[in-house]
């Protein structure tokens, strides 16, 4: 009974893992990511409006989401992999290279459609457009996803918890999740 009193109080902050790459404990690449998973989702959606309505703006607005949200992303890509590699205990989870590959996978798929809508929007729509694009929404969707789960669920990028033991660079355990 007596030990029990003397346990102590559960933490109430979870711990959590500080970005390098931050403006004031602002960290950058969440405040990227948000160009690219917008624009870049917003391709197959501009591809469909110009199958249906057979405007020219749609093609083009497919191509210069596609082309901005490929630059952004690629900013985006840089930040994200400095903070990868300048904190091990990041690299020690499986969904951060989850997350990096894919990332890369999202940029190549984007370059692509660059390649394929520069010399002609409009003609580059149907078929390969439609079927580039809709393969980067599969793909932005699960990057998305996985970098959620190094925000919200292994809170990387986050200042909550001072004595976090997972901060030190010397940590050897196996990989996490
Ligand atoms: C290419 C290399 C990339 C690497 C190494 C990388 C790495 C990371 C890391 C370490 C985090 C945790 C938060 C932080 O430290 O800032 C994160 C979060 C995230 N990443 Fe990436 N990333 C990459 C590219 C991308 C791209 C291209 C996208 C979007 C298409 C993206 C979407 C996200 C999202 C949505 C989060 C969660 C942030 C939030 O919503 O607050 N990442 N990424």
């Amino acid at each position: 009974m007596r030990r029990r009193l003397e346990q102590p109080k559960p933490k109430t902050v979870s711990h959590s893992v500080r970005s390098r790459m931050a403006i004031a404990k602002h960290p950058l690449h969440p405040m990227l990511v948000v160009y690219p998973v917008a624009l870049l989702s917003l391709v197959l959606p501009a591809d469909l409006l110009s199958l249906w309505l057979e405007q020219p703006f749609w093609a083009q607005s497919a191509y210069w989401m596609n082309a901005v949200g490929l630059a952004v992303g690629l900013l985006a890509g840089v930040v994200g992999t400095a903070d990868m590699f300048l904190i091990r205990v990041v690299r020690r989870h499986v969904s951060a290279w989850n997350h990096f590959i894919v990332a890369v996978m999202v940029l190549a798929v984007a370059g692509m459609g660059v390649w394929l809508r520069a010399p002609d929007p409009v003609a580059a729509v149907w078929p390969w457009g439609v079927l580039q694009s809709g393969l980067l929404l599969v793909l932005v969707m699960v990057a998305g996803w996985l970098g959620g789960t190094l925000s919200f669920r292994h809170g990387i990028g986050v200042y909550g918890d001072a004595d976090n033991p997972h901060e030190h660079e010397a940590d050897t355990r196996p990989p996490a999740e």
